[in-house]
C-alpha cells in the first residue's frame, strides 16, 4: 500500500489524483491533504479519505462541526507542510503557483519521493531543486503529460542520452486569433482550452504559451540536458503527448487520450503500469495528427520567459512572479492579453538581482517581480 501525501487536493490535479487513489484503494491510501480555500470540496474529501492531517490555508469558522475529531489539523498560507507527514512514502505536489517550491523543498528535506505536477517550483528554482533532490536521494516523478511522455519515450532512464526533445504545445484557446483579435480577448476567451480541463492559472497560461515555455524550462531540470535540444510544435490534437529523437535519429513518441490520471497514476506506480481507466485510442476514428511551428509574433511570451531562464539565477523566478500577478490581473479582467508580456517584460528589464538561488533569493525575486506589476498597473 503506498501512502500518499496530496497537496493541492481540491484543484484539477488534486481531484483527478483522488480519482486515481479511488480506482485502486487496494494500492494507494491518503494520510494527508492539503488545499487553499475551497472548504466545502475539502470538508468532503477528508470525510471520504479520513487522512491523519489535514491543512487549509486558512481556518473556517464551522471547522468543528465538519471535521472528525482524530484528524490533526492545520491552518495558514504554507501550513500545508505539515501535511507532508512521516507516514507519507510519496507527496503529490499540486498546488499552484511559486508556493509548490516550498512544498517540494520540504518534501526533499524530509526524504520523500515527489510526483511533481507543479512545474513553477522548477521554473523558479530547477537548479536548487535537483541539487537538494540528489544530495537526499529523493525521486522526482513527472505528472505533468508532457514530460511523462518523455520519461516514457525513455524507459523511465532520467540520465539516457538522446538528439532532442519534441514537446508538443495545444496552442491553447488563442491558437487561431490574429493580432487584431488578441488585443481584446478576455480571461473568459482564454479559459475555454481547445482539449484540457485545467485550473485557471494554468489555462491562461497555456493561452500565452508561458505553460510551454515553462515546460521547456522543466524538461531541462528533470532530463539534465540543455535548452538547444528542447524543441516546441504545435500539435492541436493533445494526442501526441511529446517526443524524443534518440541517438540514432529514431523518434520515440507517447501517444493517449488527453487525460491527465494516466500520468498521474504512472507517477505513483512507476515502475508498474496498471489499468488507468483512460479511454482508448480509436486510430480508424482519429482523423489526422497535425504539426505546425510556434508563431512567436502572437505569442511573445514564449520566447520572453526562455530568456529569462536562459539568463539563469533569480531572473526565472522574476519572470514567474510577473506572470503569476499579471495573470491574476488578467483573469480579474484588470488587464488585457499583451499587459501579460508587457509585465513580465518590464519586472525583468527592472531587476538587479544576482546569480545566487538560495531559496530566499528566489522568494525575494519573486516579490519583487509582483510589486512591480502591481505598481506597474496601479492595483494594491
Ligand atoms: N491541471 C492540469 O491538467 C495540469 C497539468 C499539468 C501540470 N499542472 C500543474 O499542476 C499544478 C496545479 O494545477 P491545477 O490545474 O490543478 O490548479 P488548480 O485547479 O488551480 O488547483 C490548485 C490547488 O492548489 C491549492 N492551493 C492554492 N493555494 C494553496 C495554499 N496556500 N495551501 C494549500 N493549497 C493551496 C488549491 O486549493 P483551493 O482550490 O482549495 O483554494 C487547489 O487545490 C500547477 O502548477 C499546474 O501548472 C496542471
Amino acid at each position: 500500500m503506498k501512502k500518499i501525501a496530496l497537496i493541492g487536493s481540491t484543484g484539477s490535479i488534486g481531484k483527478q489524483t483522488l480519482s486515481v487513489v479511488r480506482r485502486h484503494s487496494d494500492k494507494f491510501k491518503i494520510v494527508s491533504l492539503a488545499a487553499g480555500s475551497n472548504v466545502g470540496e475539502f470538508y468532503n474529501q477528508v470525510n471520504e479519505f479520513k487522512p491523519k492531517v489535514a491543512t487549509l490555508s486558512y481556518e473556517p469558522k464551522d471547522l468543528k462541526d465538519n471535521l472528525s475529531s482524530g484528524i490533526e489539523f492545520y491552518s495558514g498560507e504554507n501550513a500545508f507542510t505539515n501535511a507532508i507527514i512521516d507516514d507519507a512514502d510519496i507527496v503529490v505536489v499540486a498546488l499552484v503557483g511559486f508556493k509548490g517550491i516550498i512544498a517540494v523543498l520540504d518534501a526533499i528535506e524530509k526524504g520523500k519521493d515527489i510526483a511533481l505536477a507543479n512545474k513553477e517550483s522548477l521554473v523558479v528554482g530547477g537548479e536548487l531543486v535537483m541539487e537538494k533532490a540528489k544530495e537526499k536521494g529523493v525521486k522526482i516523478m513527472p505528472v505533468d503529460s508532457e514530460h511523462s511522455a518523455i520519461w516514457q519515450c525513455l524507459n523511465f532512464d532520467f540520465n539516457a542520452t538522446f538528439n532532442k526533445i519534441i514537446l508538443t504545445a495545444s496552442g491553447g484557446a488563442f491558437r487561431d486569433f490574429d493580432m487584431e483579435k488578441l488585443k481584446t480577448v478576455t480571461a473568459k476567451d482564454a479559459l475555454m482550452h481547445p482539449n484540457w480541463n485545467m485550473g485557471a492559472k494554468i489555462t491562461v497560461d497555456c493561452a500565452t504559451l508561458v505553460n510551454k515555455a515553462f515546460e521547456v524550462i522543466e524538461a531541462k531540470w528533470l532530463y539534465n540536458t540543455s535548452f538547444d535540444k528542447i524543441d516546441v510544435i504545435i500539435h492541436r490534437e493533445s494526442i501526441v503527448h511529446s517526443m524524443v529523437e534518440l541517438n540514432d535519429g529514431a523518434v520515440m513518441a507517447q501517444l493517449g487520450f488527453p487525460s491527465m490520471e494516466l500520468p498521474i497514476q504512472l507517477a505513483l506506480t512507476y515502475p508498474e503500469r496498471i489499468n488507468s481507466g483512460v479511454k482508448s485510442l480509436d486510430f480508424s476514428a482519429i482523423k489526422n495528427l497535425s504539426f505546425a511551428s510556434v508563431d512567436y509574433q502572437r505569442f511573445p511570451c514564449f520566447n520572453l520567459v526562455l530568456t529569462a531562464a536562459k539568463e539563469g539565477g533569480q531572473y526565472p523566478a522574476v519572470a514567474n512572479g510577473a506572470n503569476e500577478q499579471a495573470v491574476k490581473l488578467f483573469l480579474e479582467n484588470k488587464i488585457g492579453y499583451f499587459d501579460i508580456y508587457k509585465a513580465i517584460f518590464g519586472a525583468l528589464q527592472s531587476y538587479y538581482g544576482g546569480h545566487h538561488v538560495h531559496f530566499e533569493d528566489l522568494e525575494s525575486a519573486d516579490e519583487f517581480a509582483r510589486n512591480y506589476v502591481k505598481a506597474l498597473f496601479g492595483v494594491k
